[in-house]
């Protein structure tokens, strides 16, 4: 991936693909036919927590934009690393009305950046494996929270000043 490439992908409401430019089908190795109208878990590597994509989705079905690292993985199982910005689509343009889809752009992050992620991602993953099935999101994002808290920051504060 090249530093000026952008990823984009449009859901539906529900998270099913309803656009993908070709860069993104590119990088996911899938036909358009393959992705569209299917979830956006399609490219979902085992090794990202689920607490992060919880929380994915509790900022943006409170209407805010969500920053953060995903580890995606192509249809060969190979895997590439994004930096992504996710948002609310609106129906129409005042914002009190009911979200209509979801808009992502995604860049390549800077690999040392990557690297603090990894571990992250590895300490929340190994906490929601230990906290079985029913705890871990609370689990994962427990360990997180306590990372981004000792920084004094909110969360997207903490991830854009990595
Ligand atoms: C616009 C948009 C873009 C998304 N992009 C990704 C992505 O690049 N990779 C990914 O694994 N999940 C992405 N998700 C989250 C998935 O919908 C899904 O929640 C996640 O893959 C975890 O799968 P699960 O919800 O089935 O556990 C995106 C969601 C939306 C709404």
């Amino acid at each position: 991936m090249t530093a000026d490439e952008f990823i984009v992908s449009k859901t539906d409401a529900t998270g099913r693909l309803t656009y993908c430019n070709r860069i993104f089908i590119d990088y996911a190795g899938y036909s358009e036919h393959e992705l569209l109208g299917h979830q956006h878990n399609i490219v979902r590597h085992p090794d990202m927590p689920r607490s992060v994509f919880h929380l994915l989705w509790t900022t943006l079905k409170s209407g805010n934009e969500f920053f953060g690292y995903v580890k995606n993985m192509s249809k060969d199982g190979s895997y590439y690393w994004v930096i992504a910005n996710v948002t609310p689509s609106y129906a129409d343009a005042d914002a009190d009305d009911a979200i209509v889809g979801y808009f992502s752009v995604r860049r390549k992050p800077d690999p040392a950046k990557v690297r603090i992620i990894e571990t992250i991602y590895r300490d929340m993953l190994s906490a929601e494996k230990q906290a079985g099935s029913h705890d871990a999101i609370a689990a994962g994002t427990k360990v997180l929270m306590d990372i981004v808290n000792k920084t004094g920051k909110d969360y997207r504060e903490f991830i854009l000043s990595i």
